[in-house]
C-alpha cells in the first residue's frame, strides 16, 4: 500500500497531534469538506492552511480520470482514456490490472490527485444496471482478484484508491430510493467478497453506496459502515459517503463514515448538535490518519515529471484491449483476410464514429490520440475497401463483402439507450433494427457490440461473427482492428452471463426496472428533495424495496441451477487457435486441495487461454450453486506447447457461510473439480472429500 512502511502508532499519534492543534470549528469543517461556492471544491478535502494541511484532491474514477478532473485541478494535459473495468475484468489476467492501476496511478501522480474514486466492484446482478461497466462482472471470485490487485498496485504509485459502492449497489434506477434487502448468506458469499479483497490489499477509501440497506441509506447505516465494513472487514482507513447520498446527519456521524461529500450537505444541517462531538472527533482523526500514512502531506506530492509516461500507459491501455475484447461468436469469417483489391467492406452502427468509448456519467473519460472505429478500418484497409453508411440500404447490405456493424448505447443521459449513471438501461441496442436486416440480407456480418453488459442478441444465429468490444477507450479502436486481422489473437472471455432474454435473468420479476412497479411506497415528508428520492408527480417521495430473492443464485448460479440456456455463458471466449485440457490431478493434504492439469495449443497460432477452476459441493444441507469459480490462470501458448497448470484451493473454496454461526462452513462429503474453457465448456472433472 501506499508508504507501506509507516508505523500504524506512530502514525495515529501524529494523527492525535494535529488533531488536538485544530478547533472544534476546523475539525468539523475537515470531515464536511466542500464549498458549494467554489468550484471544483466538491471533489477536495479541504486544506487548513494554519496547520500546514494541504487540500486532498479526490477524481473519478475506474477508466482513468474523469473528465471533471480538468475543471478542478486547472491541468492542461488530456489523461488517458483506459478501457472500462469491465473490459479489463475479461482479460482475466491480474498481472495486467496492476499495469493498468499503475498507469491510472501514475496518472494522478502527474496531476496531482490524492485519491482515486475507484475501483468500482459492485457485483454484476442485471444486465439493466447502467454502470455495469464501471465493475468486474457477476462473479464474487474474479472481481475479488482483480480488485486486490488493482488496490496493492495502485497504492504502490502512493495514490490512494477508494474502492466503490458499498454495497449493494447494483442498480441504477432511482438509485437514492432503492431499498436493498438481502439476507446475510448472500451479503457475504456475492457481494462482500470484492471489498474483502480491496480492504485485505489494504485499500485506503471506501466509497459507501446511494442505496439502502435492509432500510437504512448505506452512508448512514451504523450497520453498513461499523459493523460490516469497520468491524467485519476489518477497514480502518477513511471511509467516505457517495454524492449526496446522505441526508440524516446525526445518523452520518453516529455511522462511523468519515467524510460527507461532495459538501458535508447533511452534517451541517444538524452541525449545532455534531459541533465539537467525539464524533466529529472520530470523523477527522481518521482522516488525518488516512492522510499522513498515505504520505500525502508529503509537499512532492504531485509528479509533473510522470507525464512522460503518457505514451507507455496508451500501450498498456492498448494491451488491455488486445486481451480483453471477447470473440463471442466466430463461423470462420475472422481473421479477415483481404486479397482482392475490388473487395468491400461496409461499415455502419451508431458507435462506428464514436470518438469517446466509455460509458456515461462520472467514468467518463475523454482521453487523447482519439480514433474512430471507422477511422481504424479506413487506415487499416483503405478508402476504396471501406465504404460507410449511416443507414445502408439493402442493395448496399447484400452487395458488401463484409459488413462490420459497431452498435452500443449512448453516453447522453437524455438518451433513451443511455448506457452510464442514474438511469437503468435497455437490454436492446437502438441499432437492432439493422443488425437483423443486415445479418438477413448478408451472411458475412459481423457485430461489434459497444457495451458495458449483455444485450438482446436474437440474431445472433446469423451473424458471422459477434465481438464484445465494450468501452475500449482511445485504444479501443486499434485492436479492434488487430484482433479482427488476426495481428492479435482474441483471448478475452466473458466476465458476466449472457442471457437470452431480460426475462430469463434473475433480476426480471424481482425488479421492476419500469416506472409503473407494483411495490410499497414510503413517504418520507421531511426530506423531499427533487434529485434525492424516487418523486412521483404529485411531489411525494418515496423508496421502493428491491429483494434480491435469488439469494446467492446470481448469473451463471442462476442460469445453471434453473436449467435456463444463455445466449453465451459466463467465462466464455474464442480464439483463433484451440487448446486440449488434459491429465488432471487432485491432492489433498491436511486441508489444501492441489488441483493440477495440463493446458496444450493444438492450433496453429500463438493465443492465450484462460482456464477456469470451479467447485461443486455434490451434497449440501443448504441451496447451494451447481458450481462456483474458485481459481483461474490465464496462460500464453505457442502451437504445440503445452503448460502444466496447479491452482490451490484452501477451506474457503469449499465453504458457504452460514449466519446460523456468522462464520464459514464446510460441510463434509464430496466435492467435484471442474476445470475447463469456462462456466459450461468443462473439460476435466475429478472428485475429492473432505471428511
Ligand atoms: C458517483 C460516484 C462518484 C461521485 C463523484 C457519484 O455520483 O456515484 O461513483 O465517485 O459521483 O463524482
Amino acid at each position: 500500500m501506499c508508504n507501506s512502511n509507516f508505523d500504524l502508532n506512530k502514525v495515529e499519534a501524529e494523527a492525535m497531534a494535529l488533531l488536538e492543534k485544530m478547533t472544534a470549528e476546523e475539525r468539523f469543517d475537515l470531515v464536511a469538506s466542500g464549498d458549494p461556492d467554489m468550484p471544483g471544491a466538491s471533489n477536495t478535502i479541504m486544506a487548513i492552511k494554519r496547520l500546514g494541511i494541504p487540500e486532498i484532491n479526490l477524481a473519478d474514477a475506474t477508466g482513468g480520470i474523469s473528465v471533471n478532473f480538468r475543471t478542478a485541478f486547472g491541468n492542461t494535459k488530456e489523461p488517458t482514456a483506459f478501457p472500462c473495468p469491465m473490459l479489463l475484468a475479461a482479460t482475466w489476467n491480474t498481472e495486467l490490472s496492476r499495469a493498468y492501476a499503475r498507469a491510472v496511478g501514475e496518472e494522478c501522480r502527474a496531476c496531482g490527485i490524492h485519491f482515486l474514486l475507484g475501483p468500482g466492484i459492485n457485483i454484476y446482478r442485471s444486465s439493466a444496471n447502467g454502470r455495469n461497466f464501471e465493475y468486474m462482472g457477476e462473479d464474487p471470485y474474479l472481481t475479488a482478484s482483480m480488485a486486490s490487485s488493482y488496490v496493492e498496485s495502485m497504492q504502490s504509485t502512493g495514490v490512494a484508491a477508494c474502492a466503490k459502492h458499498f454495497i449493494c449497489n447494483n442498480e441504477e434506477y432511482k438509485r437514492r430510493g432503492c431499498n436493498v434487502i438481502v439476507d446475510e448468506r448472500t451479503l457475504h458469499e456475492i457481494y462482500l467478497p470484492g471489498f474483502k479483497a480491496a480492504v485485505d490489499a489494504g485499500v485506503l477509501g471506501i466509497m459507501t453506496a446511494y442505496n439502502q440497506l435492509n432500510g437504512e441509506w448505506c452512508g448512514q447505516s451504523y450497520y453498513v459502515v461499523t459493523e460490516l465494513l469497520k468491524e467485519e472487514l476489518g477497514f480502518k482507513w477513511l471511509c467516505m459517503t457517495d454524492w449526496t447520498a446522505t441526508w440524516d446527519g446525526e445518523k452520518v456521524a453516529k455511522s462511523g463514515t468519515d467524510l460527507e461529500k461532495p459538501f458535508g450537505q447533511a452534517l451541517k444541517k444538524s452541525k449545532e448538535k455534531l459541533l465539537g462531538t467525539p464524533y466529529i472527533d472520530r470523523m477527522a482523526f481518521n482522516i488525518l490518519k488516512t492522510c499522513i500514512a498515505a504520505g500525502f502531506y508529503k509537499k512532492d506530492f504531485k509528479k509533473p515529471e510522470l507525464y512522460e509516461l503518457f505514451e507507455e500507459h496508451e500501450r498498456i491501455a492498448k494491451k488491455v484491449n488486445d486481451e480483453g475484447i471477447v470473440l463471442l461468436k466466430n463461423d470462420g469469417i475472422l481473421p479477415l483476410s483481404i486479397s482482392e483489391s475490388d473487395c468491400r467492406i461496409l461499415v455502419s452502427g451508431n458507435c462506428a464514429r464514436r470518438l469517446e468509448l466509455s460509458g456515461g456519467g462520472s467514468a467518463q473519460v475523454k482521453g487523447y490520440n482519439l480514433v474512430t472505429y471507422l477511422d481504424s478500418f479506413i487506415e487499416e484497409f483503405g478508402e476504396e475497401t471501406v465504404v460507410y453508411a449511416e443507414n445502408p440500404t439493402d442493395e448496399q447490405i447484400r452487395s458488401a463483402d463484409c459488413i462490420f456493424l459497431f452498435c452500443g448505447f449512448a453516453q447522453d443521459y437524455r438518451d433513451k439507450f443511455y448506457e452510464g449513471e442514474s438511469r437503468a438501461r435497455p437490454f436492446d441496442l437502438p441499432d437492432d433494427d439493422l443488425i437483423t436486416r443486415c445479418t438477413m440480407l448478408n451472411p458475412a456480418t459481423v457485430v461489434c457490440v459497444v457495451a458495458g453488459g449483455g444485450v438482446r442478441m436474437d440474431w445472433a444465429g446469423k451473424a458471422a461473427a459477434i465481438i464484445q468490444a465494450f468501452y475500449g477507450g482511445q485504444t479501443g479502436p486499434k485492436s479492434m482492428v488487430d484482433i479482427i486481422t488476426g495481428r492479435v489473437n482474441p483471448s478475452g472471455k466473458l466476465p458476466f452471463t449472457i442471457e437470452c432474454k431480460f426475462e430469463d435473468s434473475p433480476a426480471y420479476g424481482y425488479d421492476k426496472i419500469e416506472p409503473n412497479w407494483d411495490t410499497p411506497h414510503y413517504d418520507i415528508p421531511e426530506i423531499k428533495r427533487d434529485t434525492f428520492f424516487c418523486k412521483e408527480e404529485d411531489g411525494s417521495c418515496y423508496t421502493y424495496d428491491l429483494e434480491y430473492k435469488e439469494g446467492v443464485f446470481v448469473g451463471y448460479r442462476w442460469y445453471e441451477s434453473k436449467q435456463i440456456k444463455t445466449r453465451f455463458p459466463f467465462g466464455h471466449g474464442l480464439s483463433y487457435t484451440s487448446f486440449a485440457y488434459e491429465n488432471l490431478i487432485i491432492k489433498k493434504e491436511n486441508d489444501m486441495v492441489y488441483v493440477s492439469f495440463c493446458v496444450k495449443n493444438v492450433g496453429h497460432r500463438e493465443g492465450a487461454e484462460i482456464a477456469q477452476v470451479y467447485v461443486q459441493d455434490v451434497e449440501s444441507s443448504v441451496p447451494r450453486p451447481i458450481k462456483e469459480l474458485k481459481g483461474f490462470v490465464k496462460l500464453m501458448l505457442q502451437p504445440g506447447e503445452s503448460k502444466k497448470v496447479e491452482i490451490k484451493l484452501d477451506r474457503s473454496a469449499f465453504s458457504y457461510w452460514d449466519p446460523a454461526v456468522k462464520a464459514w462452513t464446510l460441510e463434509p462429503g464430496e466435492f467435484v473439480i471442474h476445470v475447463g474453457a469456462s462456466s459450461s465448456d468443462i473439460r476435466l472433472k475429478g472428485n475429492i472429500y473432505f471428511l
